[in-house]
């Protein structure tokens, strides 16, 4: 067996592990890994990482929720050792799900600013992306929108285009809206965006800065990988999407931008604590973070390590420093604060 062999396995084909002793045996030196990210660039993130510990990578990739699925009816037996996954609110749903163990780190503690990790020590995030707004260059002056507040002004009704409540993202930034204002106000806010809204929500983040590049509103809500996507894109049809809008990052004169994690932990049952470890310290490595990092266009957490090149070009900005636990532990208030809004 060589120990640089990677392989990707997909749930939902009949071929899954199965976690016979022998076979955790024969697996000593490779990690599981079960992923909800399906990026093909991580590809050489793992291997970087075998080529540096001779650890193979076992990749189990999947949607959310049937990932954590698999982990819950595995239960003990379960071959997992590091959950990842994109959003706080969800590896925070993992963590109340108790699918995970706390890791106390002395590498990651220093290198990864505190708001973006469990204080706890039960996940870490290894990558931000920040929800901004794309605003129509030709419509929207340079500071008439500042501030997720303003998405609520009625002087924006029929503009403002963002995807639905069931959307993960928006529960985090309802989330953090939560925590910075309270319910009563979080609930007249999400009643201004619906009020404002220039079609029902429909699509995922790309769909919502297609929207606005189109003229059907002028302000669309999405995060910034999806916009670094279509910056990085040869097509006349995306370069004409980039061309008409502009990013905005809000919230610059007061809390900062809200900023989720792609975030990994270690599993609850896992047979290889020692390498898991050793792969989540990897993740902060410098040479880890620009590949984790560049594969989705995201902004990388250890301090040092710059962006992508067309993520760098939107300039520096100003985070909001909640930590990434309290915006994720409020995703369940903030969807019946968006249903009673009316914000399907
Ligand atoms: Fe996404």
């Amino acid at each position: 067996m060589t120990l640089t062999f990677n392989r990707r396995i997909f749930l939902g084909s009949t071929a899954l592990l199965v976690a016979s002793p022998a076979i955790l045996r024969a697996q000593a030196r490779t990690l599981n890994l079960y992923s909800s990210r399906h990026y093909d660039t991580d590809e050489a993130l793992y291997s970087d990482f075998t080529k540096q510990t001779g650890i193979a990578v076992n990749r189990v990739e999947a949607g959310e929720d049937p990932l954590l699925a698999r982990m819950q009816s595995e239960g003990a037996n379960s071959p997992a050792d590091v959950l990842i996954t994109v959003d706080a609110g969800r590896i925070e749903k993992a963590r109340g799900l108790d699918l995970l163990q706390p890791f106390a780190s002395e590498a990651l503690a220093s290198r990864i600013p505190a708001h973006l990790r469990d204080p706890d020590g039960h996940w870490f995030g290894f990558s931000t992306r920040a929800r901004v707004l794309l605003v129509a260059k030709d419509k929207v002056a340079d500071g008439a929108i500042r501030t997720y507040e303003d998405l609520a002004d009625p002087k924006w009704k029929g503009k403002v285009v963002i995807r639905s409540s069931t959307n993960v993202y928006n529960q985090s930034l309802t989330g953090s809206i939560l925590a910075a204002h309270g319910a009563e106000k979080t609930e007249a806010w999400a009643k201004g965006v619906v009020a404002n809204l220039a079609r029902p929500p429909r699509g995922g983040d790309t769909d919502q800065i297609r929207a606005a590049a189109a003229g059907e509103g002028d302000i669309a809500v999405a995060n910034t990988y999806y916009f670094a996507r279509l910056t990085r894109s040869e097509k006349p049809e995306d370069k004409a999407v980039v061309e008409k809008l502009r990013v905005v990052f809000p919230n610059q004169g007061d809390r900062g931008t809200h900023v989720n994690i792609s975030a990994a932990g270690i599993a609850r049952h896992s047979k290889n604590i020692d390498a898991a470890k050793a792969f989540l310290e990897y993740l902060a490595t410098p040479s880890a973070q620009r590949y984790f990092a560049y594969g989705n266009s995201e902004y990388p957490v250890v301090a040092g390590v710059e962006p992508p090149p067309q993520v760098a070009a939107w300039g520096a900005f100003k985070q909001d420093q909640l930590n990434a636990r309290v915006f994720a532990r409020n995703n369940a208030e903030a969807l019946k604060i968006m249903d009673r809004a009316g914000w399907k």
